[in-house]
């Protein structure tokens, strides 16, 4: 089977990426947001990211303009019938999660490839409500999508060898590494990742040094682009609280659990850069 088209659900922080980094790659891309203000937010950000890969000169501008014209922009689900593969990209969150691949199975042709971003939740459990478990799987992306060059697939034990590789060259057509995880909360990056962030937000509670101090410490001490809390502000308070979440009420493991400094700015809509305001101010 051969991919050509892709829709994208959601066109958030990853959907917007996942879209531009499809469509640079030569796929006809349909990306779908519930509506036309939320779907504007991503055609901008998009734009602007191709206009910062051509100022950065990773793309020409003949190659910003092909991709722009290469994606749909689009609020109806039902435009992503046709699609090849759906790479869904909304909140992470369970119940909503299997509410759009619900409709989406009853809406695409029985050959269309499901993927989910997902950054903690249970594949097995999405294809659940679908009658398609054979041919989904996990597409999980890093942020910012068009510049992290690593893809996380995650296999479920439901899903066709077949399916997978050809899920796996389209990742790799993408201009991606791909790493293979098996379909348990976190997978391998988060598994590994959250409880660093989230031991970061401990420290900050307890006082064992400023926020600025403990991002210092990472940044020139181990040569990480980012120090935990502006990390945490990047992927999202609320995304790092729903993840650390997921895989709690799996494991059951107090490491991942979220401290309650970070259920406070979540409840309090400090989500971090995207909300102008987490540990920082932007
Ligand atoms: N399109 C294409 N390329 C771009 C680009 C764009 N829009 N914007 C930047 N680039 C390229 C630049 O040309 C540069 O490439 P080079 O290294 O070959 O010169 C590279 O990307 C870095 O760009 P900048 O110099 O503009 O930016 P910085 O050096 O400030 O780095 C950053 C920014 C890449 C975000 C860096 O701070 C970083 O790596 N931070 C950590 C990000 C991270 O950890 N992400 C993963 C989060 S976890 C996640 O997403 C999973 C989820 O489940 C939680």
């Amino acid at each position: 089977m051969e991919i050509k088209r892709v829709g994208v659900v959601g066109c958030g922080l990853m959907g917007s990426g996942i879209a531009e980094t499809c469509a640079k790659a030569g796929y006809a891309v349909k990306v779908t947001e519930a509506n036309q203000a939320a779907l504007k937010k991503g055609q901008e950000k998009i734009t602007k990211s191709l206009d910062k890969a051509v100022e950065k000169g990773k793309a020409t501008p003949e190659q910003r303009q092909k991709a722009l014209d290469s994606i749909t922009f689009t609020p109806q689900l039902e435009e992503l019938k046709d699609s090849d593969i759906v790479i869904e990209a909304i909140v992470e969150n369970m119940v909503e999660k299997k509410k759009t691949w619900k409709v989406l199975d009853s809406l695409c042709g029985p050959e269309t490839i499901f993927a989910s971003n997902t950054s903690s939740l249970s594949i097995v459990e999405m294809a659940s409500v679908t009658k398609r478990a054979s041919r989904m799987l996990g597409l999980h992306f890093f942020n910012p999508v068009p510049v992290m060059k690593l893809v996380e697939m995650v296999k479920p034990i439901t899903v066709d060898e077949e399916i997978f590789i050809t899920a796996r060259k389209f990742a790799e057509s993408l201009g991606k590494t791909v790493i293979v995880a098996k379909d348990t909360p976190g997978f391998i990056v988060n598994l590994l990742l959250i409880p660093y962030l989230l031991d970061a937000i401990r420290a900050m509670e307890k006082g064992i040094g400023t926020k600025e101090d403990i991002d210092a410490g990472m940044t020139l001490g181990c040569g990480h682009p980012m120090g935990p809390l502006t990390l945490t502000d990047f992927i999202g308070l609320d995304t790092t609280y729903f993840i650390a979440e997921a895989m709690y009420n799996e494991f059951k493991d107090p490491r991942y659990a979220s401290p309650p400094l970070l259920k406070s700015m979540v409840i309090a809509g400090y989500h971090g850069r995207k909300s102008g305001r987490g540990f920082y101010t932007y």
